[in-house]
């Protein structure tokens, strides 16, 4: 079956999503700088699962009917702190390099990001919805290719209401490889910009993407500049992050 793959740049797009008809469609969803990073660096790390929610409010409410829960997550960049969320404070930012084996493993994060976690939440009907990263990303094709999917949404979390170029170049990176891994790959136009975006960058993305917005407001925050070297390390962890049936993002675990 030949899978039909389109790329959802903005926020105002995948908004659309949650009253369309996708029982039929996989979601792999980018969040480069940093969210989709974040949940996969947490999921190879041994977390047990993530929760992503979009409102600091709800993060808050789900921690309290579970106490063993770590809350995650930014704003602005920056941990949630009590003085933002009316007193409770968080205990993880949205550094990937916070999400350590040490700090997570065996934990339930209950995380909540400017971008991320919405774009998340916006595909929950969706047949799988995939949280993916340049960390992940040899995983997430291999995936795609053995599920076989008929249609492939690759939703571009973006920044704010605006698109994200890091975001843009991953889903490129992944139309790519799927068009060379996939035995019958056909991509929408709005696929094929993203392609030739990724073409245009693909001798030096490092570079391409350090001159995105989001990676010059990380870069000019020492404490987070070191979150962009690690956000673009490519294929490092074998994991597919998979938000279940009940809001949670666990490992996916081929059945033997
Ligand atoms: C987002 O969700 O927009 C990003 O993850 C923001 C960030 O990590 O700084």
């Amino acid at each position: 079956m030949s899978c039909f793959v389109e790329v959802l740049f903005t926020p105002a797009e995948f908004n659309t999503l949650r009253q369309q008809d996708l029982t039929q469609t996989f979601c792999v969803v980018f969040d480069i700088l940093r969210a989709t990073s974040v949940i996969t660096a947490a999921i190879h790390n041994g977390a047990a699962a993530v929760i992503p929610v979009e409102t600091i409010n709800e993060a808050i409410h789900l921690r309290r009917q579970n106490p063993d829960h770590l809350l995650g997550g930014e704003r602005n960049g920056l941990r949630i702190s009590a003085e933002l969320s009316g007193g409770v404070e968080f205990n993880l930012g949205n550094s990937p390099r916070e999400y350590s084996s040490e700090r997570v493993h065996g934990k339930t994060i209950v995380s909540t990001t400017t971008n991320g976690t919405r774009a998340l939440r916006a595909c929950a009907n969706a047949q799988a919805v995939l949280a993916a990263s340049f960390l992940n990303l040899n995983a997430v094709v291999e995936f795609v290719r053995h599920q076989s999917p008929g249609r492939l949404n690759i939703v571009c979390a973006g920044t704010h209401e605006d698109t994200a170029l890091e975001d843009v170049l991953a889903a490129g990176n992944l139309c790519e490889r799927l068009s060379a891994r996939l035995q019958s790959c056909e991509l929408a136009d709005s696929a094929e910009v993203a392609r030739r975006a990724y073409r245009h960058s693909m001798d030096d993305l490092p570079a391409a993407i350090r001159t995105a917005a989001n990676a010059r407001r990380l870069l000019n925050n020492p404490a987070l500049a070191d979150d962009v070297q690690f956000c673009l390390q490519f294929d490092c962890y074998d994991v597919v992050p998979l938000l279940g049936k009940d809001g949670a993002i666990r490992k996916f675990l081929p059945t033997a």
